[in-house]
């Protein structure tokens, strides 16, 4: 925004300067060399108008001001060469007469296109450089609803922490139907979307989760879970179904911390006796590899939010800088 305002107060400063050379070019041609007295006028009065075009309407390109400016020249032209207001000029201009006669009018036009260049050359070669603005983002169309503040996103975060002990309380269809909406809205290679999830509510299944994974204790108490499941028969980028997943993971993860619930992940894949067990509970066909198991429920524990920020793993452009 600044250097717009710099820019005009330039066109400002140029735009007098200009149209009094243009003036003396008029008054006092005997004082200079003949070139410059015969067409220096109409070419100064050409760039004093492409100026007050830039200056009066900064949205307008360079190209579009350049053609506004010849085009009022012309027009004032025309005017002048019929000695009357130059709607009565137009009147009597017919296209064979431009294109063939009035010899001088080639003469000006070629004026007005030399200081119009000279406002061209001066804007890209000299102004652009100097005041390029500062490119801002464009509006969206589809933008984020609410801005939130980044310093709370990133606490946000921070406070998702893994819950192992929960309440005896439910959690409802739809609040899960908002953390698996959530799942989905994961990045994916090529969009692939190569999952699939299976909802665990039954107190029996849940039971058995405990048994055939060591280290998913926290089913005893979670209400419920969601194995996270690859469907390699949607994949279509060798290998990427497990970033998918993890991607898909997370995002329910952070859901479940916004809407309050807690959630522990507990990794199946690539654990082959974890896989089997869980393709065993779940009936999940040959295409479909359970990835993840996540307990959700209503968290019993507090934990404050964790900072495992690691400047030593931060590497800029090269490992070890
Ligand atoms: C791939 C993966 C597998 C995990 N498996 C288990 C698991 O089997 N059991 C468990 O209690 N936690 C599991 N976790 C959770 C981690 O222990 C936990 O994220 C880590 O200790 C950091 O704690 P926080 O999530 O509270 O920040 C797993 C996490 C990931 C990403």
């Amino acid at each position: 925004m600044a250097s717009a305002r710099r820019r005009r107060s330039v066109y400002a400063c140029l735009l007098p300067l200009v149209a009094l050379m243009g003036i003396a070019t008029r008054r006092f041609p005997e004082h200079l060399p003949r070139v410059l007295a015969r067409y220096g006028g109409d070419a100064f009065w050409a760039l004093a108008v492409f100026l007050l075009v830039a200056l009066l309407a900064p949205r307008v390109s360079t190209l579009g001001a350049a053609a506004v400016a010849l085009g009022l020249s012309c027009l004032v032209e025309l005017s002048q060469l019929y000695h009357a207001p130059w709607i009565d000029g137009l009147r009597g201009t017919t296209l064979g007469g431009l294109v063939l006669g009035y010899e001088f009018l080639w003469t000006d036009l070629a004026c007005y296109t030399a200081g119009v260049g000279l406002g061209v050359l001066l804007e890209t070669l000299v102004l652009d450089p100097v005041f390029r603005p500062t490119p801002r983002p464009r509006a969206l169309k589809n933008p984020v609803p609410r801005r939130i503040d980044m310093d709370d996103v990133l606490k946000f975060i921070q406070q998702r922490r893994s819950i192992r002990q929960y309440q005896d309380a439910p959690v409802s269809d739809e609040q899960m139907g908002i953390l698996l909406r959530a799942a989905m809205a994961a990045p994916s290679a090529g969009n692939e979307q190569a999952w699939a999830f299976v909802v665990i509510s039954d107190r029996e299944r849940m039971d058995r989760v405990v048994e055939i994974h060591p280290y998913a204790g926290m089913c005893k108490t979670a209400a419920r879970a969601i194995v996270v499941c690859g469907d390699t028969s949607r994949a279509q980028h060798e290998g990427m179904w497990a970033q998918d997943c993890s991607a898909a993971t997370q995002n329910l993860l952070l859901a479940a911390a916004g809407i309050g619930l807690g959630t522990c992940w507990c990794g199946v894949h690539p654990a082959a006796e974890r896989e089997a067990a869980f393709r065993e509970l779940c009936g999940l066909p040959d295409h479909v590899v359970p990835f993840a198991l996540i307990a959700v429920g209503v968290p019993a524990e507090t934990k404050g939010p964790a900072d495992y920020y690691d400047p030593a793993k931060v590497h800029n452009e090269t490992w070890g800088a």
